[in-house]
């Protein structure tokens, strides 16, 4: 109220101005004109009587100028003739009465013999004086002075002034009402629902932002409100965790105490994370930019870690639009609309992408490390450009950390094996571990990679390297026995190669306890409806479209399912994620035609009118999205057929807080060792997987209670939080040379 109070009086105030200012300058141009024209008139009727007033001035004759004067007539009024002294020789009867003795107008003429003009109040009128003096044979004899009546100047001026206070109080009227309506509908009701929005979300309850419509204007605060309330949120379900926990007498790894557990152990020391694939890309959709998480477990695992601990994530832009949304130095805060850590893109050329990236990694090294009898293609351009982009990738990591002090750094993954010596080559001060989130196979089918030593001696770089599992690390030391000239110490699991010393530890990588990003929670029925099904069980496949992933053998342990056992034809649906992945590459060009091929075979073989036994989404689905299917899913199938830990497996068993759901696992895939209570399958074994399927169908909803809170529990435990915890604290206590004396 006292906004639109104080601007509407701002705009009365205003608007006086303006038109009093206005009205000011148009009266006094007014005025003008009317003076002009009085004088005019004066000026003439002055001028034309003084030729015939003149001789008898000059005979100082009264009788006779009051002679002229009669002669005039009637017509001719308000005139009066002084003698040369300025006193009063004759005047016209109107003004006769008015005049006085002396008239400073007139008295000023004769003295000065000039013209004289003035404005005075005769007999209640008001007057313009015009006095001109009376020359006879070159001497001032007297003078004449013409009287006009001068009242309109006044009344006009008047009404100049009154209109000018109507105009200014329609004026204002009409602008007040419109500010104030203004303000009703721009401020005041936005701000209203704004702050409605702010009481609903400070109550917990995740409300999406009120329609307000000056984005300009209320977006910014609405985006900080939301960040604001994020954050409390956050500190709330932190809080509240921690008040179970302690009352449950547990202790469970939170974001919080992470945190709280890096802020201790690195005492302000820089992060820096590095990875192939980035945690946002974004891409152009039609003129409009939009941010996607790519399906990937490393991503779905360090994400929240970043979140956690902030710090600097370096990665391979890969989005269409990732230079229009970064920084000259391709860094962004990330999430985009609440930053926690930053981002920080490399750009790879085409060629370099394709040697690096789909060649060397992805044709070499990732058929190389599982076992799934694609067989590994190593070119030596490839190899060539791997190391060109993993010297790209230590340019900016070394950029990154030049001014930080004793920095840690985690590279993930198997596309950056040369760089930690790259790194500690220049900065033997960092702390360097790399986590291997794929199988590392034994020393023999490990061997047939050409540049075997060089990848081994780029990684024994680290001070730390990071597997899934004890095997893996025990098949990667024996790999280093038989490769390099190195010491192994069995006992601590380390390698000593020169003055360096490496060790070798297994840490089985998890998912966040809960979804990191509030997910829209969708029923069932409103699920099924979007899908335009309606089943009685409802199974679910994720996947990136990958070779590794056992997609093809999970279809046909379906058809082997639907053939032994007809009952279930037209109640259950199969639901396939299926997410395209490394699509330049010829085997998965073949893997996408195999599973495709194998959807339309079985959904030929057993379709009705009104039932498919197979539903096959293939598209990137945004991660927040999956959480409805894992949640409905009667059961969830990961059949990897060699898979370092599968995350997808962990995170089923994550979102299922209603206590149901049945995991069928491959024992091929890490996550087998830790989630017992899955119902653990050879994909391989059509016949084993159909009947895996049945069993979860059947299972009695006590066991698969039992077998589900068993397996959260597992997950809950060995988090995302406590891996991200043991593996900074493990490398924080390893001892690295000094800052600045160089490795040799
Ligand atoms: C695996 C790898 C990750 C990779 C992910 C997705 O999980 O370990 O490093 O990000 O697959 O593959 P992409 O090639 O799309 O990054």
């Amino acid at each position: 109220m006292k906004f639109t109070l104080r601007l509407v009086s701002a705009i009365w105030l205003s608007v006086m101005l303006v038109i009093g200012a206005f009205a000011y300058l148009q009266i006094r141009d007014e005025r003008e004109r009317l003076v002009s024209d009085l004088q005019r008139r004066a000026v003439l009727i002055g001028e034309g009587l003084s030729d015939a007033l003149e001789p008898a001035a000059a005979r100082q004759s009264s009788a006779a100028v009051e002679r002229i004067l009669k002669k005039l007539g009637p017509a001719q009024r308000g005139i009066a003739v002084y003698d040369r002294f300025a006193t009063l020789m004759a005047a016209t009867p109107d003004v006769a009465g008015t005049l006085p003795p002396s008239l400073p107008e007139v008295t000023d003429t004769v003295s000065r013999n000039l013209p004289t003009q003035g404005f005075r109040v005769l007999g209640d009128v008001n007057r313009f004086v015009y006095a001109t003096p009376l020359i006879y044979d070159n001497q001032p004899v007297g003078a004449v002075a013409v009287f006009l009546d001068a009242s309109h100047l006044n009344q006009i001026e008047w009404d100049r002034w009154s209109y000018s206070a109507i105009r200014f109080l329609v004026l204002a009227a009409v602008i007040s009402i419109i500010a104030a309506l203004v303000v009703k509908v721009s401020i005041t009701r936005p701000m209203a629902e704004i702050s409605e929005w702010t009481r609903a979300l400070r109550s917990g309850r995740p409300v999406p932002p009120p329609n307000v419509a000056d984005a300009n204007l209320f977006g910014p605060l609405a985006l900080e409100v939301s960040r604001l309330a994020r954050s409390m949120q956050r500190a709330q379900a932190a809080a509240q965790q921690e008040a179970a926990l302690r009352l449950s007498g547990e202790s469970v790894w939170t974001e919080a105490r992470l945190k709280q557990f890096v802020g201790q152990q690195l005492a302000g020391r820089l992060l820096v994370v590095v990875s192939n694939r980035e945690p946002v890309s974004h891409v152009w959709r039609g003129s409009q930019i939009h941010a996607q998480a790519p399906a990937s477990g490393l991503v779905t695992a360090m994400d929240p870690v970043m979140r956690a601990c902030g710090g600097v994530w370096v990665a391979h832009a890969s989005g269409d639009a990732d230079r229009e949304t970064a920084d000259a130095r391709g860094r962004l805060g990330v999430p985009v609309d609440d930053p926690r850590y930053t981002l920080r893109r490399v750009w790879l050329t085409k060629e370099e992408e394709q040697g690096y990236y789909a060649g060397f990694s992805n044709e070499g090294l990732w058929p190389l490390c599982h076992i799934v009898h694609t067989r590994p293609i190593f070119r030596p351009d490839d190899w060539a450009y791997y190391l060109e982009a993993n010297r790209k990738f230590a340019d900016t990591v070394l950029d990154q950390i030049k001014d930080a002090e004793a920095p840690l750094v985690l590279i993930q993954d198997y596309h950056f094996a040369a760089l930690p010596a790259l790194i500690k080559a220049e900065r033997p001060d960092a702390r360097v571990a790399i986590f291997w989130h794929i199988p590392w196979p034994n020393f023999e089918a490990f061997g047939i990679c050409p540049w075997q030593p060089e990848l081994l001696a780029g990684m024994l770089g680290a001070d730390l390297i990071g597997f899934h599992t004890q095997y893996y690390c025990n098949n990667f030391l024996e790999t280093v026995d038989r490769a390099l000239e190195a010491r192994i110490d069995w006992e601590r699991f380390a390698v000593t190669r020169g003055e360096h010393e490496t060790h070798v530890k297994p840490f089985p990588i998890s998912v966040a306890p809960e979804f990191v990003d509030e997910p829209p929670r969708i029923s069932r029925a409103e699920l099924l409806r979007r899908l335009g099904i309606t089943a009685e069980f409802v199974g679910v496949g994720v996947e990136r479209i990958d070779y590794t992933k056992g997609i093809p053998e999970r279809l046909r342990a379906l058809r082997y399912f639907f053939e032994t056992y007809p009952e279930y034809r037209e109640r259950l649906v199969f639901v396939q994620l299926a997410a395209p992945s490394r699509t330049t590459i010829k085997r998965y060009q073949d893997i996408q035609h195999e599973v495709e091929d194998t959807v339309r075979e079985i959904n030929q073989m057993f379709q009705t009118k009104t039932w498919r036994p197979i539903l096959y989404l293939k598209a990137h689905h945004e991660h927040r999205d999956i959480w409805a299917y894992y949640r409905h899913a009667d059961f969830c199938m990961v059949t990897s057929l060699h898979d370092g830990m599968n995350l997808v497996a962990k995170e089923f068993a994550s979102v299922r807080d209603d206590e149901d759901g049945v995991l069928i696992l491959s024992r091929f895939a890490g996550a087998s060792h830790e989630l017992r209570d899955a119902l653990i399958v050879n994909p391989y074994d059509l016949a084993g997987m159909a009947e895996a399927i049945r069993a979860a169908l059947e299972m009695s909803p006590d066991e698969r209670r039992l077998r589900m809170i068993r397996m959260r529990h597992s997950v809950v435990e060995h988090n995302i939080y406590r891996w991200a915890g043991l593996l900074l604290s493990e490398l924080a206590r390893i001892p690295v040379e000094m800052a600045g004396a160089k490795a040799s």
